[in-house]
């Protein structure tokens, strides 16, 4: 991967991805986590400080070992235990059925073959079980979508393979989850073409 995108990105997306603006977000798509929760794409755990009591233990899926050290002061005060127990989303050494919720949170713009994600989220779900989300993806309006296609390439080559053309809801429900809840909005602070961001939660079947 060279020194870039093992030092140099997970520094630049934990910084990117922690500002203040982003936490009530955050603290939004966490709610009504509860029980046994698997985190794709887990970075630096800008959501630790968000997860609610009623979690009993959070599986958190990281390829990066830099983003893993980064989340160390939110680990040590976590009211939750948190493992790290997975390098791949698109890979998940668990169980079938195994989780009562899932979380994902900018990450799935970045995961390569998202659908084969998607596919292993719902595998370690319970039936039943409910995928959060908040992601960035595919805009509402065609203007934003243009330079959205434009910059898609550069995001690619500088921000570790990050997508703006995703289609969250697509996705989601080609995988076959059911959308529960959805806010679809332009993030305050954020460029529009990498902050048209889909907040809600999925239900697999
Ligand atoms: C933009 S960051 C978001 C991090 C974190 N979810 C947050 O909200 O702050 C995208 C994360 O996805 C991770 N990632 C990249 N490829 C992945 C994969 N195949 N499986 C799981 N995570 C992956 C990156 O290492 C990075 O930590």
């Amino acid at each position: 991967m060279g020194f870039y995108g093992e030092q140099v990105l997970p520094r630049l997306l934990s910084a990117a991805c922690g500002t203040k603006s982003a936490e009530p977000l955050r603290r939004r798509v966490c709610g009504g986590l509860a029980g046994e929760v698997v985190e794709i794409g887990f970075g630096s755990g800008h959501n630790v400080p968000f997860y609610p009591a009623a979690v009993t233990r959070v599986t958190a899926v990281e390829p990066s070992d830099v983003g893993w050290k980064l989340a160390a002061t939110r680990l040590r005060a976590a009211a939750v235990p948190v493992q790290r127990a997975g390098l791949d989303g698109q890979s998940l050494p668990f169980a079938d059925d195994s989780y009562d919720a899932a979380l994902s949170t900018f990450t799935l713009c970045t995961i390569p073959d998202v659908a084969a994600a998607l596919a292993e989220v719902r595998r370690v779900l319970k039936p039943g079980g409910t995928l959060h989300f908040l992601e960035h993806g595919l805009a509402p309006d065609e203007r934003v979508r243009r330079w959205q296609r434009r910059l898609d390439p550069v995001g690619q080559r500088i921000v570790g393979g990050c997508h703006f053309t995703r289609s969250i809801v697509d996705l989601l429900t080609t995988a076959g989850f059911t959308i529960q809840e959805l806010d679809v909005f332009y993030e305050k602070g954020a460029p529009k073409f990498a902050g048209a961001d889909s907040l809600g939660t999925a239900i697999s079947p």
